[in-house]
C-alpha cells in the first residue's frame, strides 16, 4: 500500500488525477464529496442527534433479539454497495447492542479451491441462521454480480446464470419462513474518493483499504453497469432491494435500522422511538429500481 500511483479518473466529463497518498485532498473532491451522486443534504446530521437517535433504535433492536429468541425467528441482512459506501460501520452499528452469539456477522473471504468448485450459493447457505439468530451478511452471495464480474473473477456465463438462479434462490429462502432485508448502500464518487483517503491516512481505518479498492477506483462506470443490471434482474415480490444513500454515514444508519425495525414484527415495538424514515435517504421505489 506504500507506492500507489495516481489514478486518472473521469467525473463528471472531466479527466482528473488522484493520489490517495497526498497529505491534503484537493478542492474538488473536498468540496463536492456530499453532494457527490446527488445527495439531498449538504451537511452531514449533527452528532448529539445522531447519537440520541441511534440509542433509541437500538434498544429496540436489543427488543427484536429477546423476540426472536422466544419466537425463532430466523433474521437475514445482507448488505451491498461499492467500496466505501459503509456497509463495514452500518454493520457494526446494528450489532452494537445486540448478543453476539445469536447476532453474527458473516464477511467472507474469496472462495477457497474447494469452495469454488461448489455450487456457487453453498458456502453462504452454510452460514444461514438457525432458530433466533439475526446474520448480518457484509456482502454476500451478490459479489456475482459486482465484484467478480467487474474484476474478471467469474466468467460471463457464470455471471448470466448467477443473475437467472437468484430469484429462485432467494424465493425459498422467504418462503422458509426467514426474514430477508437486503441493502444497497449507495455512495458518491468524490465521497468514495474522500473516503478512501482517509482510510490511507488514520491508522485506524488503514486496514480497510485495499489493493481491490484502488482498482475499482478507475472502474467506476463498470461498477455502475453491474449494480443497475443488479437491480433490474434481482429486485423481486418476495427479495425486494432497498436503496439508501449513504454519503452521510450517520443518516444512512438511523434510516437503515428503522427500515428493520419496520419490517419486524416483534414483541414491545416502540413506535416512536423508531420515528420516521427519511424518504430521501432510504428510498424502496428508488430510481434505480426502475
Ligand atoms: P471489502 O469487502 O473490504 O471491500 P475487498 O474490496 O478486498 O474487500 O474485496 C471485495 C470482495 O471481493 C470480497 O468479498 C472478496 O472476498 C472478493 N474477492 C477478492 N478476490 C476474489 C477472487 N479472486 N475471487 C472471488 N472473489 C474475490
Ligand atoms: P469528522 O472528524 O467527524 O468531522 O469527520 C472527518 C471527515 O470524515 C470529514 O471530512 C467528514 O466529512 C467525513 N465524515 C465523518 N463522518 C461522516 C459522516 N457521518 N458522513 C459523511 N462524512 C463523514
Ligand atoms: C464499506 O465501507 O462499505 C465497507 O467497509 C467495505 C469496504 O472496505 O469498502
Amino acid at each position: 500500500m506504500d507506492d500507489n500511483k495516481p489514478v486518472e479518473i473521469v467525473i463528471n466529463g472531466k479527466t482528473r488525477l488522484f493520489d490517495v497518498d497526498t497529505p491534503d485532498l484537493p478542492d474538488w473532491i473536498t468540496k463536492s464529496a456530499m453532494a457527490s451522486g446527488g445527495y439531498p443534504y449538504e451537511k452531514k446530521l449533527n452528532k448529539d442527534v445522531f447519537k440520541a437517535e441511534l440509542e433509541k433504535l437500538q434498544i429496540e433492536l436489543v427488543k427484536v433479539q429477546t423476540w426472536q429468541q422466544a419466537s425463532g425467528k430466523r433474521v437475514i441482512v445482507l448488505f451491498e454497495g461499492r467500496d466505501a459506501a459503509g456497509k463495514g460501520g452500518a454493520i457494526h452499528e446494528t450489532r452494537a447492542y445486540m448478543n453476539p452469539r445469536t447476532a453474527r456477522i458473516v464477511a467472507l473471504t474469496k472462495p477457497t479451491e474447494t469452495e469454488s468448485g461448489q455450487w456457487y450459493f453453498q458456502r453462504y447457505v452454510s452460514h444461514f441462521p438457525t432458530k433466533g439468530e439475526f446474520v448480518l451478511f457484509d456482502r454476500s452471495w451478490y459479489n456475482r454480480a459486482g465484484v467478480e464480474p467487474v474484476m474478471g473473477f467469474c466468467t460471463p456465463a457464470e455471471y448470466e446464470h448467477f443473475l437467472k438462479q437468484v430469484p429462485a434462490f432467494e424465493k425459498l429462502i422467504v418462503d422458509e419462513g426467514i426474514v430477508l432485508f437486503k441493502i444497497w448502500l449507495e455512495i458518491g464518487q468524490e465521497m468514495q474518493l474522500m473516503q478512501f483517503h482517509q482510510r490511507r491516512h488514520d491508522p485506524l481505518k488503514v486496514w480497510k483499504l485495499s489493493p481491490m479498492d484502488i482498482e475499482a477506483l478507475s472502474r467506476w462506470n463498470d461498477y455502475t453497469e453491474k449494480r443497475n443490471r443488479m437491480l433490474k434482474e434481482t429486485h423481486k415480490g418476495k427479495a425486494p432491494w432497498t436503496v439508501i444513500l449513504g454519503n452521510d454515514r450517520r443518516r444512512a444508519r438511523l434510516n437503515l435500522i428503522r427500515h428493520i425495525l419496520t419490517g419486524l414484527d416483534y414483541t414491545g415495538k416502540d413506535e416512536k422511538a423508531i420515528g420516521e424514515i427519511d424518504g430521501k435517504i432510504l428510498n424502496s421505489e428508488h430510481h434505480f429500481l426502475k
